[in-house]
């Protein structure tokens, strides 16, 4: 196993440490997005990275931004060779890096699912029971399913459950209305009827070779008055991916944390103190889940 990369100190002006990557400014117009190996899960950053996770991620951002390039994207470039402050940092920094447009970012997670899973169906499934307030963002979400779906069913059309994009803290369920009143009609309906794009557009192809895209989160910036996808595109840290064989056996197992989820959920850990530190077999096995999604997505060895 390589070593892991968790901390990154570059001699640029940092703009934003994010859970995962470090985001530096370039110029005015230009950030670095840099992936480390640093491994979130509840909203927490694990004591210790899964190695070469950083370089997964951008690898597979790459191949989906480079397959839909119908919709506008922040992309400027995959390499920062030619950033001379760099130089003696590119074995790290290698696959890892994404040039980016700095934009304004939309402050809602565009979240769209083909399958009743995850915090849909927990909405889904408790509605069952003791029905949803009409007037909460919840409510909108389920509105157009039918009675008597079960969990990890495909759905009809593809959902729509966008959330607000919290600083801090939890992001919470929203509408399309809430969307509208922040960007404005016209540039909400891009964003969401684009979104559906990429989900379906990415969804046959993950299909071709053997995986169901069963969700994804999309975020999108404005950049020189464009609207534009930016952050990460399609990876497992931002969307659901499930073996098709398995789906039709019944078997919902994620090419992701979840893994790092479900032993955290063992542990006893309260979810309130620090994470505990995960064992050896727990990081190898995430390791191979999110090596073995890339070898299957894109073709391409690590
Ligand atoms: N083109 C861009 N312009 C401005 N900000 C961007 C751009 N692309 C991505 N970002 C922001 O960079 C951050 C990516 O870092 P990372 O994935 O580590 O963050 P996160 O921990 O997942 O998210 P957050 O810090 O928002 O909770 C996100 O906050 C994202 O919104
Ligand atoms: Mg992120």
């Amino acid at each position: 196993m390589s070593t892991a990369v968790a901390k990154i100190e570059l001699p640029l002006k940092l703009f934003k440490s994010g859970k995962v990557r470090e985001i530096y400014e370039l110029d005015s117009e230009r950030l670095l997005l840099v992936a480390s190996d640093r491994i979130s899960a509840f909203d927490y950053v694990m004591p210790q990275p899964i190695p070469l996770k950083g370089v997964i991620l951008t690898k597979i951002s790459r191949f989906w931004f480079e397959r839909l390039k119908d919709v506008p994207n922040h992309i400027i470039s995959f390499s920062c060779d030619e950033i001379p402050q760099l130089a003696k940092f590119k074995n790290l920094l290698k696959d890892r890096v994404m040039v980016v447009r700095k934009s304004k970012v939309i402050p809602f997670e565009f979240i769209i699912r083909g399958y009743l899973f995850g915090s849909l169906y927990e909405t889904y499934e408790k509605n069952c029971h003791t029905p949803i307030e009409p007037s909460s963002p919840e409510a909108e979400w389920i509105k157009d399913l039918p009675k008597g779906l079960k969990k990890g069913e495909e759905l009809k059309k593809p959902a729509f459950t966008p959330t607000t994009k919290a600083d801090k803290g939890h992001d919470l369920p929203c509408t399309v209305s809430d969307i509208e009143k922040s960007v404005g009609l016209k540039t909400a309906k891009f964003v969401i009827e684009n979104s559906l794009k990429i989900y379906s557009e990415a969804r046959e192809i993950a299909f071709k070779r053997g995986l169901v895209l069963a969700d994804t989160k999309l975020e999108w910036g404005i950049s020189d008055s464009k609207t534009i996808i930016i952050d990460e595109l399609l990876t497992p840290d931002s969307s659901r991916y499930w073996d098709v064989k398995q789906y039709k056996s019944g078997v919902l197992e994620q090419f992701d944390k979840q893994i790092v989820r479900d032993w955290l959920l063992k542990s006893g850990w309260d979810r309130k103190s620090s994470p505990p530190e995960l064992p050896a077999d727990i990081i190898e096995q995430t390791q191979a889940r999110y090596i073995e999604l890339l070898e299957r997505l894109t073709g391409e060895k690590i």
